[in-house]
Parts: structure tokens; C-alpha cells; sequence
């Protein structure tokens, strides 16, 4: 007779690998705060957390939680829809409105539910047409709706075009987007993709999880980056990254915002976001808007530490962000140098199939405003020491700190 816990046994061999004896990234219990973490008694630089602006333990920040915390409670105990609204969900929505550019905005509890929050617009006779390399929410709200599904090979605009020519030009039709790819820290194509969706009539949904209050001058996002003012239909987004707190947002028009407040699944049978973590969202917007030295801090971080790589050997795909990944294919020697990194003091993310292709495996980095120089010549020691140790192809030294580059990455250049 069959069991339908039958299927633990099928986890796949990567995953037995990253679960089980040997090297194991997963799970792993840290205490983090400031580009550090205590891992199980050892003090490591921590280079795998999403807080690029390092704002999860700003004071300002950690009080603004604590404050509505004691004064709102830590539960809303309720859906958004039928009593768990606050006043401080609204300010959240109108101050995030704002700082978009946009009508309205709507706060979800996680970033995850923002994207399946999309769903009720993939309706039967639509086409969604979505980047392979898309975060896993995303693909979740794709499959969720019931409009057709077409999957282009990662940032490949000809591959899109014709997706987009061959479908049924009375079709309502959608591109869907990450903004900042979240394994690989590449940028969107964005004026592309804007310019196929005017061409074929399709509306443009970004991802901003991990663009919004890092790319851009103002930290606005990938429209800001590109000087495309407008060129995005429908963003969401998330507070667990620049935000330093938990919770998503679905921004736009005010139409599309109501009509998704009143069908979204992901908004209505769920607990409004908590006190706190919107209090902590609002405070980090301040910071957002007011401290963009922030983010020349993290490209800042983010270019010595992808030079210092690069120089050592490593490959790190086409990363222009604080996302950087050090691509290594199969997943047993990025498990082991991975552990060896650990070995020597950092802590990164090791990254295998499903949340990559397989034989993509890839040690995944985030940086941090608040990473120090120090910090930074410790991930290159520690990628130096682990690549000469396992006999990877290393260059001898890493390039120092503060080299070449910076006014040649459009990003760079953008964020200052
Ligand atoms: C691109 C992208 N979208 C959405 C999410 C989900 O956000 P959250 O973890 O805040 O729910 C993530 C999380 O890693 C992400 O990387």
C-alpha cells in the first residue's frame, strides 16, 4: 500500500549531500547582526544575509520595532481584510506609494506573498510569459494563475520576442521579472523588456526584492537605475532586504492595487504583517530616502570583494550587485569550498539545485553596508586560503582593496 510519506526517501542526491554528514550549509543556527554572526561558538564574518544596508540593527530601526511592539502588541491576530488593518499599515502603503512613484501600494505579510499575491491577473486566456531564472514565488504565482506559461531562457530578450510574436495577439499578455536576479546578483534588462512589452501590448511586473532601496540614486528600484520612469506596470517587493524587517508589497495603480486587495488568496486568508515589523519597515524607509551614502557603502563593498574574487580566480558571472556568486557547477566542490570558506571565518550561502539549474551549484555572497574593509580583506583571505587548500585554479593575491572599475559599472555610477 502506498504512504504518502513514502516520498521523504526522494530527496534529491543534492540535497542528501547538503543534509547529511559531510559539508552542511542548510539550516545551519547563527546569530547574525552587523555583517557578523556567532555560529555555534566561532565568530565569522557573515556574508550570506540580505540586509544590504545593514539596517537590521540600526537603532533606529530595532526602536521603531520595539516602540509599536509594546505600544500595538505583537500580533494583529487577524487578516488585513477583517480587523487586522492599523494605521500603520496605511502610512506604510502611502509612504511606499510615494517613494515609488506610483498610486497605491499594498503590504502583504511576507515578500513571498507578494508575488502569489499576483495571481488573481493570470486569468484563463492570458499569457504569462516569465524569466527562468525568476525567484520561486514568483514561478509560484505563474503556476498558481490560470493563464497560459512561457518561460524564457534567463535574460535571453530575442527568446522572449519570439514568445511574445507567436502568441495570440488578442491575448492579454504579461512579462514577469525579478529585478535583481536573487542567485546570480545580475541586473534585469530592463529597457529591453520594457520596450518588447510596449511593442506586444504586455504589461510589466517586476520583482524589486533586491532592488528596491538599493539600486537607483534614490533607491528606487531598477526604473530609477535605468531612468525609465514608468516603464513598470506592477511592482512587489519585500522588507526582509534593504528594509532590515519582514513583510512584501504589491505597488501600482490604484485600480490593479483594489481589484488584488479584494481576490489575492495571499492577502486575504492570511494575518496582516505585525506591528513591529511595519514600524521597523517605516523607520528603514527614512533611512532609505535620507542615507544614500548607504548605498555607495554596499556597491562599494560589493566591487572590492567581486574584483578580489575575480583576481583570485573564481568566477563570478555577470554580478553587478551585492549579490555575488562564485559559479561551481557541481555541487560536491562547492559544498567543500564552502565548508573550507567556513573553515577559514566566512559564512556564505552554498547553493545547489532547486534553487539553481543542476550543475549550477554556486557559493552565493551578500555584502553589507556594514561590512568594514576588514571584513572584506577576511572573505578574500578566506577565498584565497580555502581555493589554495582544495587546489582550485587561484591566482597568488587578491587585487587590493579599492581597485579599477568603479566609474565603468553603470551601477556604480548610478548609486553615487
Ligand atoms: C526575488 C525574491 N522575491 C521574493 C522573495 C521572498 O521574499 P521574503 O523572503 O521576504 O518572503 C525573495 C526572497 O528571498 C526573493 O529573493
Amino acid at each position: 500500500m502506498s504512504d504518502v510519506f513514502n516520498k521523504v526517501n526522494l530527496l534529491s542526491a543534492d540535497m542528501k549531500t547538503a543534509t547529511s554528514g559531510g559539508p552542511r550549509p542548510l539550516y545551519r543556527v547563527l546569530d547574525s547582526r552587523n555583517g557578523e554572526a556567532l555560529l555555534e561558538g566561532r565568530r565569522v564574518v557573515m556574508a550570506a544575509c540580505n540586509d544590504y544596508l545593514g539596517l537590521s540593527g540600526d537603532p533606529r530601526v530595532t526602536q521603531a520595532a520595539a516602540q509599536a511592539a509594546l505600544r500595538f502588541g505583537t500580533s494583529c491576530s487577524a487578516s488585513r481584510l477583517v480587523g487586522g488593518t492599523m494605521p500603520l499599515h496605511e502610512d506604510l502603503e502611502g509612504r511606499l506609494a510615494a517613494f515609488l512613484g506610483v498610486e497605491a501600494a499594498m503590504v502583504t505579510t511576507t515578500g513571498f506573498q507578494a508575488n502569489l499575491a499576483l495571481a488573481p491577473l493570470f486569468g484563463p486566456g492570458d499569457v504569462v510569459f516569465s524569466d527562468r531564472a525568476n525567484h520561486a514565488s514568483l514561478v509560484d504565482a505563474v503556476q498558481l494563475g490560470a493563464a497560459e506559461k512561457r518561460f524564457y531562457r534567463h535574460s535571453d530578450m530575442a527568446r522572449l520576442e519570439r514568445q511574445l510574436s507567436a502568441a495570440d495577439p488578442a491575448a492579454g499578455k504579461v512579462i514577469v521579472t525579478d529585478g535583481v536576479f536573487s542567485m546570480e546578483g545580475d541586473v534585469c534588462r530592463l529597457p529591453d523588456l520594457h520596450a518588447l512589452a510596449v511593442a506586444h501590448h504586455a504589461r510589466l511586473i517586476v520583482d524589486g526584492a533586491h532592488d528596491i532601496g538599493l539600486l537607483g540614486a534614490g533607491g528606487r528600484g531598477v526604473s530609477e537605475h535605468f531612468a525609465l520612469p514608468g516603464a513598470v506596470d506592477l511592482y512587489t517587493g519585500t522588507f526582509s532586504k534593504c528594509f532590515g524587517s519582514v513583510g512584501g508589497v504589491v505597488a501600482g495603480s490604484a485600480e490593479v492595487i483594489h481589484f488584488l486587495r479584494h481576490t489575492s488568496r495571499a492577502m486575504l486568508f492570511t494575518a496582516a504583517m505585525p506591528p513591529s515589523a511595519v514600524a521597523a519597515a517605516l523607520a528603514a524607509l527614512d533611512i532609505i530616502e535620507t542615507e544614500p551614502e548607504r548605498r555607495v557603502r554596499v556597491f562599494e563593498v560589493a566591487r572590492q570583494v567581486n574584483e578580489g574574487l575575480r583576481a583570485l580566480g573564481f568566477d563570478t558571472g555577470e554580478s553587478t550587485t551585492p549579490i555575488i556568486p562564485v559559479r561551481m557547477g557541481q555541487t560536491e566542490p562547492a559544498l567543500r569550498l564552502w565548508q573550507a570558506v567556513l573553515d577559514e571565518g566566512v559564512f556564505t550561502s552554498g547553493v545547489g539545485f532547486p534553487a539553481v539549474p543542476e550543475g549550477q551549484a554556486l557559493i552565493r555572497l551578500s555584502l553589507q553596508a556594514v561590512h568594514t574593509d576588514a571584513h572584506v580583506a577576511r572573505i578574500l583571505d578566506a577565498f584565497a586560503a580555502a581555493g589554495r587548500r582544495l587546489g582550485y585554479t587561484c591566482a597568488p593575491s587578491p587585487a587590493p582593496v579599492g581597485s579599477q572599475r568603479a566609474d565603468a559599472d553603470p551601477i556604480l555610477a548610478a548609486a553615487r
